[in-house]
């Protein structure tokens, strides 16, 4: 029987049997910025420590890892830690797998998010794959769209209304026709990111001192997209959005529109930036080693370009270089500016 989009892909990704809460976990289907390189957690736990101190050095500082994945984050982070903060560190993976056998025992693992966080929570690639309704323009308003899980076939279903009519309004305006060079016909598809919305507002909510950072692909008011982005993915490759729980089904995040609200739950404004400028400020820049290194230290040398092309992979903007750092600083006089300057 058909189903709303946002029914189908919490069924097909999270129900009995579904596609992330079953083995063998999301990095045997696609590469994140987790998995792409080493240099992804380096930057990131430079981020902790700037953080740690922006902070005046808590008792304890938590690094909550929301759709962690199988723990893989938070086990590179713990391998970079280094006292005094390496005792103070709670690590804790937020997850609606199971706990896979073998994690270390520093490395909490919980299905929500915990209350009181003072430190980093982080999402890399959460937000895309929070389930969302899917809608079709339908003369002046819109109508959901309608998906048959066993074959990924869409209908036209009932007018969309209440909160998704006003997301739409306020965030995916009709694209002007006229000035866009797609035909008409293809600019009337729209993912509506209120869920995501909820979320991330829901999860900025549970921290109290420190800073929520959400690492995903998205768009803004002026680049949205007037297809709508819903893929697939199975092992490594793109397929057609089926939910029938055999492939990853992921949309892009509406990040202004996640951001306002995020900001809304802290009473502080966020920032946007992107991955490679991210990476930049925190010292992954990518750049070759001087050719003069490989006279005095040849084995530096190498090592330094291998970590160097690793780092292109992480800003590559046709791939994971696409993606942008939603930054929401909670309860902290500091800006983001000072933790994100190179
Ligand atoms: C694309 S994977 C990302 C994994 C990892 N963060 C990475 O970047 O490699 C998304 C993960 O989010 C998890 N997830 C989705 N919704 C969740 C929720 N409400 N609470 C906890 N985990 C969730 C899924 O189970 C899945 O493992």
């Amino acid at each position: 029987m058909p189903l709303r989009w946002r029914d189908a892909m919490s069924r097909a990704l999270y129900g009995p049997g579904g596609f992330f809460v079953s083995a063998p976990g999301p990095a045997d289907h696609f590469r994140t910025s987790v998995h792409a390189a080493p240099a992804f957690a380096s930057a990131l736990s430079r981020l902790v420590r700037r953080l740690d101190s922006a902070l005046g050095f808590p008792a304890r500082f938590d690094v909550v890892d929301v759709g962690a994945g199988r723990g893989e984050l938070l086990l590179a982070l713990a391998g970079l830690a280094h006292d005094p903060l390496a005792h103070r560190l709670r690590l804790t993976a937020v997850e609606l797998a199971p706990r896979p056998a073998g994690l270390p025992a520093e490395i909490g693992w919980a299905d929500a998010v915990p209350a009181g966080v003072t430190g980093l929570l982080l999402a890399t690639e959460w937000l895309d794959n929070v389930p969302l309704d899917v809608a079709v323009r339908d003369g002046d308003g819109w109508r959901y769209l309608l998906v048959d899980p066993a074959t990924g076939e869409e209908t036209v279903g009932d007018p969309v209304d209440g909160a998704d009519a006003d997301w739409l309004a306020a965030w995916w305006p009709t694209p002007d026709v006229a000035t866009t060079s797609r035909p008409a016909a293809t600019t009337g598809r729209a993912e509506i990111g209120r869920t995501r919305d909820d979320a991330w507002a829901g999860a900025v909510r549970h921290v109290d001192r420190g800073l929520a950072l959400a690492v995903d692909y998205g768009h803004i008011a002026h680049d949205r997209p007037g297809d709508g982005t819903l893929t697939g993915y199975r092992r490594g490759r793109q397929v057609p959005p089926v939910p029938d729980g055999s492939c990853d089904v992921t949309a892009h995040v509406a990040l202004d529109s996640a951001g306002t609200a995020g900001a809304a739950a802290a009473g502080t404004a966020y920032t946007l930036v992107g991955q490679r400028e991210a990476l930049r400020a925190l010292g992954a820049d990518g750049g070759r080693p001087a050719l003069s290194l490989a006279a005095t230290d040849p084995a530096g040398y190498v090592r330094a370009l291998a970590a160097a092309s690793a780092v292109t992979e992480l800003t590559d903007p046709a791939g994971l270089g696409g993606h942008r750092w939603l930054l929401q600083p909670v309860g902290v006089d500091v800006g983001v500016d000072p933790l994100m300057a190179r």
